[in-house]
């Protein structure tokens, strides 16, 4: 089973609609997703977007400063990590605590300081952000773990 989707967005409006496709799939049982992508690639933009198809009311913004922000609006919690202000040896400190949030029925979003790319030892599905040209950007996904594999699935049809 494949367990790669790939979509360049040519444009913000694009990004919405693919973070939209992505919110509904996880609607009902959660996620646990980790965003690599060089500062501005568009992480943040893609989880606010699915944040507002979940149902978050609430503004969502970088958590840059704080590392976690939660939001309890929608029907499902959202979490949303961070990590770009932590070391190294932070960010393996926090493996342990992030398996937990990749645990049960909720979203978490994590976005990775750029030179931590350890492998995340629980199921999950990576988002790497690249630049195209201007607007453009391409976002790579690739799951582990049946669930996850099969919203893959659902990307691809
Ligand atoms: N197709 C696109 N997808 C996502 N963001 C885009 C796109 N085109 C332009 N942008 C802009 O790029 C910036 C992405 O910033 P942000 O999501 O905060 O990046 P990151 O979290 O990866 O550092 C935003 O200002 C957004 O409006
Ligand atoms: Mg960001």
């Amino acid at each position: 089973m494949n367990n790669k989707y790939e979509k360049i967005c040519r444009n913000l409006k694009e990004t919405k609609e693919l973070a939209e496709k992505f919110a509904k799939l996880i609607k009902k049982n959660g996620c646990f997703v980790s965003l690599y992508g060089e500062i501005g690639a568009g992480k943040t933009a893609f989880v606010k977007h699915v944040a507002k198809a979940l149902g978050v009311t609430e503004k969502v913004t970088s958590p840059s400063f704080v590392i976690l922000n939660e939001y309890h609006s929608a029907e499902l919690p959202l979490y949303h990590f961070d990590l770009y202000r932590l070391e190294n040896e932070g960010v393996k400190t926090i493996l342990d605590e992030l398996r937990e949030y990749s645990e049960g029925r909720q979203a978490t979003f994590v976005e990775w300081a750029e030179f931590s790319q350890d492998e995340i030892p629980f199921d999950h599905i990576k988002i790497n952000v690249t630049y195209d040209e201007d607007d453009s950007r391409k976002y790579s996904f690739e799951a582990t773990g049946h669930d996850n594999i099969t919203i893959i699935g659902e990307l691809n049809k």
